[in-house]
């Protein structure tokens, strides 16, 4: 499995048979140095409906005949612009071709740029090629994330930005109740509100955690074996 960092929340992950988007937002990402034609993923999974997750869904679910992964809400918003997708929500899993996908609680909002609901916001654990990893998606702290960790996690993504999402003090206590074996600080330093010291977050990490950090930047590669 290998994890390209798109930046801020977006991540496509390489599989074994295939590749998967997790929130594409790339045109008008500030830190994004991709296009969003170079992406050709068979899913592509939304863990809510802000415009910084959602970005280039439509677009690329088009050009590739991808299915999208979502919460019940975004695939029907979205297979009225002509979307094939799945709907699902917190806590249901599923079987999927590529591996398994769970959707997760997350302590947020999810609406449309337009205002249309978008069901619950999500996290998302997938399980895949041996290795199970959790997108938290944009989230507050919350005590039930150490039922997520109860099984083995090989990676955690968590967001660091604060002001919308958990900032590093609280991720780093996210850490704890995850215990992942390898941590990767996403949503940050994206705009203004959202700058962090994400080598100031590794250091925390593995001062006060059995778990190692990860700091990519835009357009690098995580190879997990
Ligand atoms: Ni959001
Ligand atoms: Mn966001």
């Amino acid at each position: 499995m290998q994890i390209n960092y798109i930046g801020h929340s977006a991540i496509e992950l390489v599989l074994s048979q295939t590749r998967i988007l997790i929130d594409p937002f790339i045109t008008g990402n500030p830190v994004a140095t991709v296009k969003a034609t170079e992406f050709s993923p068979s899913h592509i999974i939304l863990t809510h409906a802000h415009g910084d997750h959602v970005g280039d869904t439509e677009s690329i679910a088009k050009q590739s005949n991808a299915i999208l992964i979502s919460s019940h809400e975004i695939v029907n918003y979205m297979a009225a612009r002509g979307v094939t997708g799945h709907g699902m929500n917190p806590g249901g899993s599923f079987q999927f071709p590529f591996g398994k996908v769970k959707f997760t609680p997350a302590w947020h909002s999810s609406s449309f740029a337009d205002g249309t609901y978008g069901g619950m916001p999500m996290g998302v654990i997938i399980e895949a090629d041996g290795k199970r990893i959790y997108h938290a998606g944009d989230t507050a702290l919350f005590g039930d994330m150490s039922l997520i960790g109860r099984k083995p996690l090989d990676l955690a993504l968590l967001p660091i930005g604060d002001n919308f999402t958990m900032g590093p003090e609280d991720a780093l206590e996210a850490v704890k109740l995850l215990n992942p074996k390898t941590v990767i600080p996403i949503h940050y330093n994206t705009f203004g509100l959202i700058n962090q010291d994400a080598q100031a977050f590794k250091k925390a990490v593995e001062a006060e955690t059995s778990s190692q950090c990860v700091v990519l930047s835009p357009n690098e590669t995580l190879k997990m074996e």
